[in-house]
Formats: C-alpha cells, sequence, structure tokens
C-alpha cells in the first residue's frame, strides 16, 4: 500500500510517499515564512494563493525523490482540518481530484491526529498506549492514546496555544515572525532566573493550561523596563533582552513539564510522545527527558522536523487509516473544516 499525502493547512505546503512495507519513501516541503514575515503573521489568503503555486510541483517531487508513478499509489490523503479554510482547500481539491483521476480512495486525515502519530514513523517507536503533549501554534492538549482513532482529552488550553504564546511574547520582545524559535534562541543567551514569570495554573487541580495571563506579565515587564530605558539599543539592553526570553521560556516550559507529568500520573501511563511545532524547542526536549527518567518514565519525539507541519505524518495517517478500514474512503466529498474536535474521531474514520 503506498499512500501520496498532502498538507497545506497553514503556511507549509508539503507532500509526502509513504509505503505501508518500506516505510517514508520521499517527503518535501515548502515554507510560506519569508512571504508572511513583513506581516508578522501569517496572511490567510496569501497562504492559498501560494499552496496552489507549489502545491503540483511538491507532489511531483515527493514522487519522484520516492520513485514511485502515479500509477502505484493506493490513495491519496490530504489535511482536511483543522486549520485555514481557503489553505485546507486547496489541498483538499488537488487530493480529491488527483484520488479521482487514479480511481484510488481519497484519505481526509486530522491534522492533529497526524502530529500525534508523527512520532511512529521513527525507527524506536513508541507502542500504545501513551500520554501526547500536542503543542503547535493553534493547539496545546493532552491527549491519552490507546490506539488508532482511541483519543481522550485529558486538557487543553483555556486561552493562548503554547506556540502561540511563544510567538506572541516573541512579538513583544521585538523579534520577527515566526517568533518561538526566534525566541527559543535569544533564551539560550539569557539567564532565566533573572525575570520570574508566572506558571499559570500549574498548581491547580486538573490538567489544562493558560498561557494568556503569562503573555499580560511579560508585557507588563516590556513596558517597565522600556520606561526606565533598560531595553535601548546597548549591551546591557541585549542581555536584558535575552534574559526576558529566558525566563518566559522557563515559565512555558515549567507549564508544559508539570502538566505532562500529572498527565501520566493521573492516566497510568508510562509513555509520553511531544508533538507539534514547539516539540523542537530545545529546553523542553530536555526538561521533559530529564523529569520523565527520574520517574521511570520515557518520552518519544518525531525528529525535528516532523515535530512543525509536514506531509509525511499525513500520507502515514492515511496508510493507518486505509489500512483500517479500506472500506470506507469511497467519498469524492472534498472535505475541509476550520474546526475539527479531535474527540470526534473514531477507528473508522
Ligand atoms: O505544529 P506547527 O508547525 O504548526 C501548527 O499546526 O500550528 O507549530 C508552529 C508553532 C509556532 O507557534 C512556532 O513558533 C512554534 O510552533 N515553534 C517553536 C519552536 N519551533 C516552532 N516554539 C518554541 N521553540 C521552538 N524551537
Ligand atoms: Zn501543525
Amino acid at each position: 500500500m503506498i499512500i501520496l499525502g498532502i498538507e497545506t493547512s497553514c503556511d507549509e505546503t508539503a507532500a509526502a510517499v509513504y509505503e505501508a512495507d518500506r516505510g517514508l519513501r520521499g517527503h518535501c516541503l515548502y515554507s510560506q515564512v519569508a512571504t508572511h514575515a513583513p506581516y508578522g503573521g501569517v496572511v490567510p489568503e496569501l497562504a492559498s494563493r501560494d499552496h496552489i503555486r507549489k502545491l503540483l510541483p511538491l507532489v511531483d517531487q515527493a514522487l519522484a525523490q520516492a520513485g514511485v508513478g502515479r500509477d502505484e499509489l493506493s490513495g491519496v490523503a490530504y489535511t482536511a482540518g483543522p486549520g485555514l479554510v481557503g489553505a485546507l482547500l486547496v489541498g483538499a481539491t488537488v487530493g480529491v481530484s488527483l484520488a479521482m483521476g487514479l480511481g484510488v480512495p481519497a484519505i481526509p486525515v486530522h491534522h492533529m491526529e497526524a502530529h500525534l502519530l508523527a512520532a511512529l514513523l521513527e525507527t524506536d517507536p513508541p507502542a500504545f498506549p501513551f500520554v501526547a503533549l500536542l503543542v503547535s501554534g493553534g493547539h496545546s492538549m493532552l491527549v491519552e492514546v490507546t490506539g488508532l482513532g482511541q483519543y481522550r482529552v485529558l486538557g487543553e488550553t483555556l486561552d493562548d496555544a503554547a506556540g502561540e504564546a511563544f510567538d506572541k511574547g516573541a512579538k513583544l520582545l521585538g523579534l520577527p515572525y515566526p517568533g518561538g524559535p526566534h525566541l527559543a534562541r535569544l533564551a539560550e543567551a539569557g539567564r532565566p532566573d533573572r525575570f520570574r514569570f508566572p506558571r499559570p495554573m500549574l498548581r491547580d487541580p486538573g490538567l489544562d493550561f493558560s498561557f494568556s495571563g503569562l503573555k499580560t506579565a511579560l508585557a507588563l515587564k516590556v513596558r517597565e523596563l522600556t520606561d526606565a530605558g533598560e531595553l535601548s539599543q546597548d549591551t546591557a539592553a541585549a542581555a536584558t533582552r535575552a534574559d526576558l526570553a529566558a525566563g518566559y521560556q522557563a515559565a512555558i516550559v515549567d507549564c508544559l513539564v508539570g502538566r505532562s507529568v500529572r498527565a501520566l500520573a493521573v492516566s497510568g501511563q508510562q509513555r509520553l510522545v511531544v508533538a507539534g511545532g514547539v516539540g523542537a524547542n530545545r529546553e523542553l526536549r530536555v526538561r521533559l527527558r530529564d523529569e520523565l527518567s527520574s520517574r521511570g518514565a520515557t518520552v518519544y519525539y518525531p525528529r525535528i522536523e516532523f515535530c512543525t507541519d509536514n506531509a509525511a505524518m499525513i500520507a502515514f495517517t492515511g496508510c493507518l487509516r486505509l489500512r483500517a478500514s479500506p472500506g470506507a474512503y469511497t467519498s469524492l466529498l472534498v472535505e475541509a473544516r476550520a474546526r475539527w474536535p479531535l474527540e470526534d474521531m473514531t477507528a473508522g474514520g
């Protein structure tokens, strides 16, 4: 079974080929960062137009890389949501059209499900069951995963997602889009203990997150330091900005680590899978590895390039879904859902 995967839910255009027996055969990606950077964030209409320009050449490139002809495909999987609806429609239309032309099933894939299964693409994959910490630009949630399509949301963010907290913090510090990786880089040069930011809800019972108060605390601190002239352009100001970034990142990481440890305890699981763009954060990876190993639990990650958006996870999820329910994907309806709760996913698709 060979599946073509297509991802266009936000600002990355990607295509990949996954074969059930041989694993990932090819994957390629075009990032729209340069297109959106002048605007400080993703401009949905520009994203859709760019997907239209880039997707078909990327599909050809992924097939060529895999050495697979279109006639060898058993199905076409595409991200059907959640995401920007115009961007999703590009991948969905191309995916369903290709499937129709080739006479194979079109498999609408849930983007967050694909993120939480991405770690299974690695050579030492986690076995079911596990707890997934899904931390992307739009979502922060802890999910108990007992099998394909068996997901129980244990907790989620009440306001900003962790990636959003990184991005908004970066903006407050004057860093360019996309903020998360820039803030993480700046934090490496800073002292995390100079500025102490709140750890919202960390002591509360339950497993939900909240990051908007943390962002407000940073905004107030930046204003205070600016008024005091401590953030003007000199060497001391550069060190202060790095210290702010380090303190802010430490607060986010503490919240994510604290909630993850609690989720493992509550669910009785021993494996944590981290997924989504924030899973690329080095500080988070180091802290989780240390905290979990001291508790006899194990943390798993997709490789860094599969933490952020990619089509390998879409092709892979499509393949698992088609294999589990070969007769379920006969519809040629073009599916694009801006919102799509993960709990709606069931084993049958
Ligand atoms: O999963 P993803 O690529 O896209 C969504 O589906 O949202 O996640 C993107 C998010 C952005 O908020 C980005 O700033 C954040 O992940 N991110 C990071 C890092 N790399 C990406 N945040 C912190 N540290 C990083 N190294
Ligand atoms: Zn994503």
